[in-house]
């Protein structure tokens, strides 16, 4: 296998979501890209104190498995991250973990990672959980890179190529032919802005990894007129945001 991708399931029935995974396994296997189901269930996450310890660079005062499944993940290639619908968005034991990994919103460790958003459910809020994974997978650093999700009525449909193609073109381009859209751009200046102006700590990562000049993390395809917009973004929100010595 040329590519290794990390799946995380976060039902702890293995059913619709499951199966929708061992299915996309199946298909990636003929793609050259070895899937692992990981089960959050199996690991102990405990709920967020919202003490923002993790935020200042200290340890989560948390013992659980927690951030050694964060390290897991920075060891893939890519990233499909499932959840079944539950009242119109993800799992709970999703949303814990997501809260989890919150020190990534301000200094991302899984840059340029292809991610897929995979959901399933009875019939609604699809949109709306796949937007939020996305806006997830975003927050960390990794590369949206397609999505699939079924309901009742389409769980038994085969999995077409068109919807995990994109996700495989990813794993296998070099960087510099991705092409971010807008809202990753609008993201990055976001996270690029906090970054000067509050956390200290941020802004040495940012330093470290030479981002704070740039308009994306790595130098890719960016269109012209996104980027006229992502830099206008950056100018109007950085002189907004006042800088707090920390
Ligand atoms: C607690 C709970 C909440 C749910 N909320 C919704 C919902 O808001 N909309 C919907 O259409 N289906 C809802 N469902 C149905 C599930 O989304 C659907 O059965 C899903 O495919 C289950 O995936 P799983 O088999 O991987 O657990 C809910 C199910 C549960 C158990």
């Amino acid at each position: 296998m040329n590519k290794k991708v990390i799946a995380i399931n976060s039902s702890r029935r293995k059913q619709n979501t499951y199966g929708l995974l061992q299915k996309l396994k199946e298909a990636m296997k003929e793609n050259n890209i070895e899937v692992d189901i990981v089960n959050l269930f199996d690991y102990e996450v405990k709920d967020c104190l919202g003490c923002e310890q993790c935020l200042r660079g200290k340890c989560c005062p948390h013992k659980d498995d927690a951030q050694a499944l964060m390290d897991k993940l920075k060891e893939y290639d890519g990233i499909i991250l499932s959840s079944p619908i539950y009242m119109g968005g993800v799992s709970g034991k999703l949303k814990v973990f997501i809260d989890r990994t919150c020190k990534w919103f301000h200094r991302p460790e899984l840059v340029g990672k292809p991610v897929l958003l995979v959901a399933t459910t009875a019939a609604s809020g699809l949109k709306e959980t796949i937007k939020y994974l996305e806006k997830t997978a975003i927050q960390w650093g990794g590369f949206p890179a397609g999505s699939i999700g079924r309901t009742v009525n389409s769980l038994n449909s085969p999995i077409k190529s068109s919807e995990y193609d994109s996700f495989v073109k990813h794993l296998f381009k070099e960087r510099n032919e991705f092409n971010p859209k807008l809202n990753q751009l609008i993201f990055f200046q976001v996270q690029k802005v906090l970054a000067e102006k509050i956390l200290t700590i941020d802004k040495e990562y940012w330093e470290h990894k030479n981002w704070l000049n740039k308009l994306y993390y790595f130098d890719c395809s960016i269109k012209p007129l996104n980027k006229i917009f992502a830099k206008g973004f950056y100018k109007m929100l950085s002189s907004k945001v006042v800088k707090v010595e920390s």
